[in-house]
């Protein structure tokens, strides 16, 4: 094979690569050929990702992330680059939600979701972004959820977030018009992975039974965290002049006999 048949080397970075979205994110990404850097706080997690990567002929590296504190983003931003050279890709994945209604959330709550959801995609942003606009080249996905446009009862703090987050998104689309970065949403409805796995189980049934009530659970089908890897690989994977700049997955129905 000569260079030029080479595809080009596009270091690429997910957030929240220890589980469900942002883990099959970085095994899609690492197989279609991206060095893969996967951050998380439970780094022992995005190891096991990250060897399953290298097992399929991938490249990937490993480094502590906490997208609440600011120092912990820089580092991992310094660690990814000297690991991985320039990144051309970061997917802004990690989210946590609790259940609760909204006028018996602390503030303490409602603040903590906001700064991962919210605040920490800005530190992303703030960490990775001005380097790809001095290049003119990059790609930016934001991961955001089904509630930015039909909130669910029970998880407003995290309604909240998301609406803050594709608002984000979208005036960075503008303003980064013409710079060569692209920013993407992917907005994925119900989908198999830990979130909501710590609940206890009352909280659970409560917020189940408030999505039938409202008429938001059409049907019991969930999508699996690969459906959502392999939008994310679409947009990034996307032609120079070509920017997929909202992409909704959502799970569909089962098919019923006729
Ligand atoms: N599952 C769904 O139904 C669904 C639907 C719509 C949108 N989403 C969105 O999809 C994204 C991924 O969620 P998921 O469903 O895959 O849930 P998940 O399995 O719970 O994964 C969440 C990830 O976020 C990471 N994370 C949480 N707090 C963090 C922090 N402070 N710093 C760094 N990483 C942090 C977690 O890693 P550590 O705990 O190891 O740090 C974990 O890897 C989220 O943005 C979520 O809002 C999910």
């Amino acid at each position: 094979m000569s260079k030029y048949d080479q595809p080009p080397r596009r270091p690429a970075v997910v957030t929240g690569a220890s589980s469900g979205i942002g883990a099959a994110t970085a095994l899609v990404l690492g197989a279609q050929g991206f060095p893969v850097a996967l951050g998380a706080r439970r780094t022992e997690k995005c190891a096991e990702v990250a060897a399953q990567i290298r097992e399929n002929g991938g490249e990937a590296v490993v480094h502590p992330l906490d997208l609440t504190d600011d120092g912990s983003v820089a580092d991992f931003a310094t660690s990814v680059a000297a690991d991985l050279g320039d990144v051309e890709v970061v997917v802004s994945n990690a989210g946590s939600v609790g259940p609760g209604v909204i006028h018996e959330v602390d503030t303490e709550r409602m603040r903590s979701e906001l700064d991962v959801n919210l605040l920490g995609a800005h530190r992303l942003v703030r960490a990775f972004v001005p380097e790809m606009v001095e290049r003119r080249r990059g790609d930016l996905v934001f991961v955001s959820s089904d509630v930015a446009v039909r909130p669910r009862p029970f998880m407003a703090a995290y309604a909240a977030s998301k609406w803050g987050l594709e608002g984000l998104a979208q005036s960075m689309q503008m303003e980064l018009e013409g710079t060569g970065v692209r920013a993407s949403i992917v907005r994925p409805g119900p989908t198999w992975s830990e979130m909501g796995s710590t609940w206890d189980d009352q909280d659970a049934a409560d917020v189940l039974n408030q999505w039938v009530r409202f008429g938001l659970a059409r049907h019991p089908h969930f999508l699996k965290p690969s459906a959502i890897a392999n939008a994310i690989a679409a947009i990034v994977s996307a032609p120079r002049g070509v920017h997929l700049n909202l992409v909704e997955v959502t799970p569909e129905a089962p098919v019923e006999d006729q």
